[in-house]
């Protein structure tokens, strides 16, 4: 072989578990060589990434990129560009646009729009339509990653299952093999507590951290993992809060309950009632954002690794949907693609987790969960050449309105981090380049789960023959 397409030389690489120096060389989309011994002949391309670090493609299993049918919000160009520019390779979509992804025509559309427009790999979530376990079939035949099911009303979503229903949705499920990814938090008990806040006239934003209490949370949790317990299936619980909701998972943990647990970037770092004092509406999200002593607690739950994933809840508005006096009408949820990476990276260089944490929770563990390992979410021979390259050192500053996401708002606006994504690779296309977006970069592709099969005991699910 004379030339191979892409060589990436002086690589310093963190996995999950190592850090080691390494030339290396991709073919075809996939990493064909990695190590320090080997020889690699040239790369059509060639990457010097000395002083850099390569990390596996970095996965946000949690964007709402919002095409079909919100494209003023955000679309699968702009997204992807923000993707790319966070040093993010795969994305894994939200059902909750317009039509929404419940059944094979909607998810048809998605592919094609994100297929024509997306720089990163994509993946799709199929939604839930009530009454109907056909058109879960249709999601399953055309690899949908998993099924998201609302617990709540939120952006889109304004029916939500009864409890019977929940564990029939869950149950066909089990059968068919498909993860359950949850946003856990009690419809009924939501409403009830709003109707009594507006009722006393309240509409400033504190009153969002009132209406959406922990306590919503637990219970929606508690009930799901009772649902997936009496029906074996696995789960996976969105942007958890509070460790009162990872002690209960524990617990069903030991009575064999499959359940991993995502939490994101703002739980982490942001006091709510302090964020909303100071931006309102702009840091408005589902669920809230609680108090420090929370976050502080998470942390102490991730560092445990009794937290699996972190996903960034990207859900782009603009900020006229944001910033309105009455917290009521405002929209919920803010851009996070983009801000993910750095922030975390900030806390590596802050000593608060290691690189490898990093990747265990924002590579391989969404791979592994959502059944794309080891084509993502690893370095090794074979796998797809996805790589984030990071500059532990860069420092920069947040700035809503230099994100390329249409939503020019988010809670970590003027933030100085330390520790950015320089170059993003996706299946061997170079689509960041010392930091700038390549526009014109080769498309993204969906990624399709290898299933599991039915039931199943043990935390995260390894597709057979992969271990
Ligand atoms: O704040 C949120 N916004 N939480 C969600 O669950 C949905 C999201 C959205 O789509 O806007
Ligand atoms: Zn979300």
């Amino acid at each position: 072989m004379s030339r191979i397409d892409l060589v990436i030389k002086n690589a310093t690489v963190v996995t999950s578990t190592e850090v080691f120096r390494a030339t290396i060389g991709v073919e075809s989309g996939r990493i064909f060589s990695i190590g320090t011994e080997v020889t690699v002949p040239r790369g059509e391309r060639e990457i010097n990434a000395s002083g850099l670090i390569v990390l596996p493609g970095i996965i946000d299993e949690h964007v709402h990129f919002r095409e079909p049918g919100m494209e003023y919000k955000e679309d699968f160009r702009t997204g992807s560009m923000a993707a790319a520019a966070g040093g993010v390779t795969t994305v894994l979509d939200m059902p909750n646009t317009l039509p929404p992804t419940v059944d094979g025509a909607s998810f048809d559309l998605k592919r094609q729009r994100a297929s024509e427009k997306s720089l990163v790999d994509f993946g799709l979530y199929g939604g839930y339509k009530r009454k109907d376990t056909k058109s879960l079939e249709e999601l399953m035949a055309r690899g949908s990653i998993g099924l998201k099911l609302y617990m709540s009303e939120t952006t889109g979503i304004s029916e939500f299952p009864e409890d019977w229903e929940v564990i029939e949705a869950m149950r066909r499920c089990s059968q068919l093999g498909l993860r359950v990814g949850v946003h856990a938090e009690d419809g009924k008990m939501i409403l009830a507590l709003r109707e009594a806040l507006k009722a006393v006239g309240r509409r400033d934003p504190l009153a969002h951290l009132e209406c959406r209490p922990v306590e919503a949370e637990v219970f929606a949790v508690s009930k799901v993992l009772t649902a997936a317990w009496l029906t074996g299936v696995r789960i996976h619980i969105f942007h958890v809060t509070s460790d009162r909701c990872v002690e209960l998972v524990e617990s069903f943990r030991s009575l064999g309950v499959e359940v991993s647990l995502e939490t994101c970037p703002h739980y982490l770092l942001q006091d709510g009632e302090e964020i909303m004092t100071k931006l309102g509406n702009v840091a408005k999200v589902n669920p809230p954002i609680r108090r420090r002593a929370d976050s502080e607690r998470l942390w102490d739950a991730l560092k445990g690794g009794k937290i699996d994933a972190i996903g960034s809840d990207h859900a782009p508005h603009l900020p006229e949907e944001k910033i309105v006096e009455d917290v009521w009408s405002a929209a919920s949820g803010f851009p996070g693609v983009e801000t993910m990476l750095p922030l975390m990276l900030d806390q590596v260089n802050k000593g608060k987790i290691s690189l490898n944490e990093v990747v265990r929770l924002m590579s391989e563990n969404p791979a592994r969960i959502w059944g794309l390992y080891p084509r993502k979410g690893s370095l090794n021979i074979g796998s797809d050449a996805d790589m984030t390259i990071v500059d532990i050192r860069l420092v920069r500053r947040i700035s809503a309105d230099g994100l390329h996401s249409k939503s020019k708002v988010t809670p970590f606006d003027g933030l100085t981090v330390k520790g950015w994504p320089v170059y993003a690779v996706v299946r061997g296309e170079i689509v960041l380049e010392g930091g700038e977006v390549l526009e014109g970069a080769r498309r993204g592709e969906l990624v399709v789960p290898m299933r599991l099969g039915g039931g199943g005991s043990g935390r995260i699910g390894y597709p057979s023959g992969t271990e």
